[in-house]
């Protein structure tokens, strides 16, 4: 075991772990990369971690800056982690109605909290971040959905352990929320082997399942664009609500206690496992489950589950 110096410094190298005793055909390996084992508990405390480091190169932060962010969850509370590390003041637009373990989170954290309106959900978020931004010019707002850093943090980071551990990938499978995680790995394994497939998971248009997004909703982020996203994604696949936290919940049946977009993942990658002769399939499990124990995802009934994942944002 090696000594780190810094918390820090432990962010990435996540486990990738064999799952495919979940998968409907025994010529299809799927493989979960575990994003909950970061420091901060997701797959975000990558892009932030980038994310600050690039602004404290290009001296946009010095010590005692503020940080303003717009997030209904993970990218928050990494940002929340790494500024209270780094003795910066953060501030964080969150939606009203995101579960109580972010809010909690973010607390513990010390991050300033600003509401915005839950029916606006994370674009109401962005919409007020943006207009303090405005108001702040001097605060830093690394605005996640169109930082070149947040994909960098997965070309550089993501997608070479994912070649290290498994050159023989065939296809990765993960929720598109700014599209930095697909975009970066998407491109750097493509590099590598260019019939590597890359899905993309949304929720239907319209319907609010635990933060992913939907590009017909309205917002397509920059990340996407400016990557050539329309061209690097070979296919995208609608996973609703109830999938999500089905297949949320089986995870659980071979250890893996995660957040419901590694049940989205989960649920695109087993639906189309079943169409393939062969593969290895390596789907993007971005957070624990911890933060969502509130929601009764794994207990409750299931109707009711899916019932408040319609009012509340899970991340
Ligand atoms: C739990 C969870 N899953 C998936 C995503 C999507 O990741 P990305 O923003 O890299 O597209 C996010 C980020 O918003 C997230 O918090």
């Amino acid at each position: 075991m090696a000594l780190y110096h810094s918390v820090l410094d432990l962010i990435g190298d996540t486990p990738l772990v064999d799952v495919s005793a979940l998968s409907p055909n025994p010529g299809v390996r799927i493989l979960a990369k575990l994003e909950g084992q970061n420091p901060g508990g997701s797959v975000k405390d990558r892009a932030a971690k980038a994310m600050m480091e690039e602004a404290e190169k290009e001296g946009r932060l010095v010590p005692g800056s503020v940080v303003l962010e717009s997030s209904s969850g993970n990218t928050g509370i990494a940002l929340a982690m790494i500024c209270r590390i780094k003795g910066y003041r953060l501030t964080v637009v969150l939606p009203e109605n995101v579960s109580t373990e972010r809010r909690q989170l973010l607390e513990v954290w010390g991050a300033d909290i600003v509401t915005s309106p839950g029916a606006e959900g994370s674009n109401g978020a962005l919409r007020a971040a943006q207009e303090l931004a405005a108001e702040h010019p001097d605060w830093l707002f690394p605005y996640q959905y169109g930082n070149p850093a947040n994909p960098k943090a997965h070309y550089e980071g993501t997608g070479p352990e994912i070649w290290r551990d498994c050159p023989e990938v065939t296809h990765f499978v993960a929720g598109l929320g700014t599209a930095g995680t697909l975009m970066g790995v998407g491109r750097f394994l493509k590099e590598r082997n260019p019939d590597v497939q890359l899905w993309a998971v949304e929720p239907p248009a319209g319907e609010m399942v635990d933060g992913l997004r939907n590009l017909d909703d309205g917002f397509v982020p920059p990340v996407f664009t400016d990557n050539d996203g329309p061209a690097l994604l070979d296919r995208k696949m609608i996973v609703r609500a109830r999938e999500s936290i089905e297949w949320t919940r089986r995870l659980s049946d071979v250890g893996v206690f995660a957040g419901m977009s590694s049940g989205s993942a989960m649920a695109a990658a087993v639906k189309g496992a079943e169409q393939l002769d062969e593969g290895v399939m390596v789907v993007l499990a971005a957070d624990g489950g911890w933060k969502y124990l509130s929601t009764g995802a794994w207990t409750a009934d299931l109707d009711d589950v899916v019932d408040r994942a319609t009012r509340l944002i899970y991340f």
